[in-house]
């Protein structure tokens, strides 16, 4: 019978047998695998362990600042990179989903070669990958044949040359959200809806700008911030507004307006292969859609998406 505790002790020791003296770098997503993974090894070889995180710019509002903040209090040794402007740039004029995929995934190793090259003599690549990607790994569509389709030119980037050491790769979710609750991680960090890598990103249908980031961001909080007011940010398994780029006729006073539409979409699931959309009642639902109509100028019109996977898939990009 699998024990949080134990598997601790004995992750633990394996790790300090492992690296000895060793430099490790792990790149920090905000999710709960990296950042147990990231524990884990701090407990193993402290300071040795050089942790990175990216902002995309593609995040939700203040979520690079308050992660980033509750990963320095759990003692880790992590730099934060502001990558803003390299990614949003990267992705202007873009529209098609794919495209934006390999952009983000292509402008992360860069950044994150950069990062690693400033560590002195590592010798690690840490990651938080659990069991499941382990075994999506060894399909031909796996991440990794996704990473290398970006260097096919130039060789791989450095980091990607170095040992790998993943202290979660034998547990499934359930299992690693034990082990970092067992750490004393936040549960709030614990109880985290999923995120996709490429953020908000494919959160903006078709062209992605600052102003449309921005807009996204607000209404995404304001949704986010009432679904755990009313206790459905626990009863859904992923919740998240999407911006829409049509425009609709709107009246505000004796004023017409012209302006985009908040789709917002919470599902129920297991694992995100099938999904149903969530019943949040009609109320607060009703709550939401004022309060963005209300306070995020640029949008006046707000959509409920009941779409269920299959066949609409949980993303809209
Ligand atoms: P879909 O939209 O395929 O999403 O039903 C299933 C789950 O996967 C997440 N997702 C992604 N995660 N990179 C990620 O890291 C991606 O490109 C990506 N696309 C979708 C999605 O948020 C959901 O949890």
């Amino acid at each position: 019978d699998w024990n949080s505790e134990s598997f601790i002790d004995t992750t633990i020791q394996d790790l300090k047998t492992k690296l000895g003296n060793d430099k490790v770098i792990l790149g920090l997503s905000g999710g709960v695998d990296s950042s147990v993974a990231a524990v884990l090894l701090h407990k193993a070889i402290g300071a040795n362990l050089h942790c990175i995180f990216v902002d995309n710019g593609l995040l939700r509002k203040n979520e690079f600042e308050q992660v980033l903040d509750s990963y320095q209090h759990m003692g880790l040794n992590v730099r934060g990179i502001n990558a803003r402007e390299l990614f949003v740039g990267q992705l202007t004029g873009v529209k098609d989903p794919e495209k934006k995929r390999k952009i983000i995934g292509k402008a992360f190793i860069e950044v994150f070669d950069q990062a690693a090259h400033e560590v002195q003599d590592v010798k690690w690549l840490g990651q938080g990958t659990i069991y499941p990607d382990v075994i999506e790994s060894l399909s031909v569509n796996g991440p990794s044949a996704t990473i290398k389709s970006h260097h096919n030119v130039g060789g791989l980037p450095d980091f990607m040359k170095l040992k790998v050491v993943e202290p979660l790769n034998t547990l499934f979710k359930d299992e690693v959200r034990r082990v970092g609750k067992a750490l004393g991680l936040d549960p709030a960090l614990l109880g985290r809806h999923p995120f996709p890598g490429p953020g908000l990103a494919i959160r903006i249908i078709g062209e992605i700008t600052p102003e449309r980031i921005a807009i996204l961001q607000e209404a995404d909080a304001i949704y986010i911030n009432i679904l755990k007011s009313t206790g459905w940010y626990d009863k859904v398994w992923q919740a998240g507004a999407i911006f829409l780029p049509v425009q609709s006729v709107g009246v505000m006073g004796d004023e017409r307006t012209y302006e985009h539409v908040i789709c917002l979409r919470a599902v129920g699931s297991m694992d995100g292969m099938t999904a149903d959309w969530s019943h949040i009642p009609y109320e607060i639902l009703g709550k939401i859609s004022n309060e963005i109509i209300n306070n995020v100028k640029g949008i006046n019109r707000v959509v409920y998406d009941i779409s269920s996977k299959p066949p609409a898939t949980i993303e809209w990009e």
